[in-house]
């Protein structure tokens, strides 16, 4: 039994007293309800802020992004140790604005992944075509090959490992994937994280982001193969967040 994973991704968003006033409002609707677990994922300014309100709530903490080398001359990079140091439970690794916006590519996604597991975190690996790759009809061939090279510095012990299945074309657009296209999606990446892990592949909990708002979360929510959500727009606003976390209430 996977424990279903919603989690907001703030992106770009919100500033430290933003933020605060944010998690003392999703701490009150939450209260101590189990059976969904829900992570915030704010901007690195506001992750000490959010780590002090969190600590002992049952709500968790995530980074949108760090870099796998302990320390060094790397201008503007924030490492794992750095994140992992404020007490964060959760790494996105390699979200699409990484990889398109800012040329992320698979390898360092890899070493992204190894890095974050390393020291003892999670992994939320991102995967998900973009609508070329999708007209091109190549979208297993890119989800395999970036879950692939996501993964290759894993053992056969994936951990804690969260995969997020987002369509590129279907984050931030308003237009979600299909339901049926989600779970065939993710039953599809089951398979693959079977052979890649054997039976511990069924404990690796699938995300779908891209679009998920309070109307279409329950559709998403209630798929066999789909144990949470990556939501981003619709999770900057406390209630809607919560709104639609609990749609994942099995
Ligand atoms: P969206 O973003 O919910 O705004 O489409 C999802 C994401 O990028 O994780």
């Amino acid at each position: 039994m996977r424990t279903p994973l919603v989690a907001a991704n703030w992106k770009m968003h919100k500033t430290i007293p933003e933020a605060r006033a944010y998690l003392e409002r999703l701490l009150e609707l939450v209260g101590r309800e189990a059976g969904v677990e829900v992570v915030v994922i704010p901007s690195f300014t506001s992750l000490p802020a959010a780590a002090e309100l969190l600590a002992g709530t049952p709500l968790g903490l995530g980074a949108q992004d760090a870099y796998p080398e302990p320390a060094g001359a790397y201008t503007g990079e924030v490492s794992v140790t750095q994140v992992a140091d404020v007490g964060v439970h959760y790494v996105l690794c390699g979200h699409s604005e990484r990889r398109n916006l800012f040329g992320e590519g698979d390898e360092l996604v890899g070493r992204k992944v190894q890095a974050v597991v390393a020291h003892g975190i999670t992994p939320i690996l991102c995967v998900g075509e973009t609508l070329d790759e999708r007209r091109a009809g190549g979208v297993w061939k890119v989800v395999e090959r970036q879950l692939e090279r996501g993964v290759a510095g894993l053992n056969d012990n994936p951990r804690g490992l969260v995969i997020a299945y987002e369509p590129v074309w279907a984050i931030g657009t308003g237009v979600a994937a299909q339901p049926s296209d989600a779970q065939a999606m993710a039953a599809r990446i089951r398979v693959w994280l079977r052979k890649r892990f054997g039976a511990r592949g069924d404990r690796v909990r699938i995300q779908y982001g891209g679009s998920v708002n309070t109307d279409n979360a329950g559709g998403f929510l209630s798929l066999p193969d789909v144990d949470g959500a990556l939501v981003g727009g619709a999770s900057l606003d406390p209630d809607t967040f919560w709104a639609i976390a609990r749609s994942a209430h099995r």
